[in-house]
């Protein structure tokens, strides 16, 4: 079965909104909600995704800086083996979340950052579940934020030269 994940998040306090059918914020008692659903990747997501993960200020910070065309873009998501959603905003396309062995990849487009998208992603797709890692360049303030924010703890770094 192909698992969707959906979530309301308070667009002022950003936190989830647990009382789905609730109109007002637990927190702040606003209504204004944003939602984020989590949906699988098909062969119609290609062409998306191919223009998030050569999205300039998206690349910059990726571990891999390696530059591929469309057709390699392609052979990579036939061949991907691992699970893999498109993050919608308010219905429209804005980010990939991905998992691969345990490990935990995610790119939003830069014009979604900081609406607490990633986080509420995060949070919604792992729920209780442990075991999972991220690797994130020392430089990348915000994704270190989000993994935090949704549990994660620092582990160790990498030299290189
Ligand atoms: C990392 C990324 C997924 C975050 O997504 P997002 O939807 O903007 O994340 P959120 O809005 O949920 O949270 C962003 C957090 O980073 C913080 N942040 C943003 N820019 C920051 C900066 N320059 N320095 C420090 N913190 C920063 C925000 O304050 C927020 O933290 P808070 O909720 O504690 O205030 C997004 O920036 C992205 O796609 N970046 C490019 C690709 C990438 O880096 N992927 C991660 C590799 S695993
Ligand atoms: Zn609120």
């Amino acid at each position: 079965m192909n698992k969707t994940y959906k979530t309301k998040i308070c667009k002022h306090c950003k936190q989830e909104e647990k009382h789905y059918l609730s109109n007002f914020c637990c927190k702040c008692g606003r209504n204004s909600f944003d939602i984020i659903e989590l949906i699988k990747v098909t062969k119609e997501d290609y062409q998306f995704l191919y223009s998030l993960s050569t999205n300039s200020k998206v690349r910059k910070y990726l571990l891999s800086q390696k530059k591929f065309t469309y057709q390699q873009h392609l052979r990579y998501w036939r061949t991907f083996m691992g699970l893999a959603y498109v993050i919608y905003y308010n219905g429209t396309k804005a980010g990939l979340l991905r998992e691969q062995e345990r490990e935990l990849s995610i790119q939003i487009l830069p014009n979604f950052w900081n609406k607490g998208i990633g986080t509420a992603a995060i949070a919604k797709y792992i729920k209780n579940r442990k075991g999972f890692y991220a690797r994130i360049i020392n430089v990348n303030l915000a994704s270190l934020k989000v993994f935090q924010n949704s549990g994660f703890e620092y582990s160790h770094c990498v030299l290189k030269r």
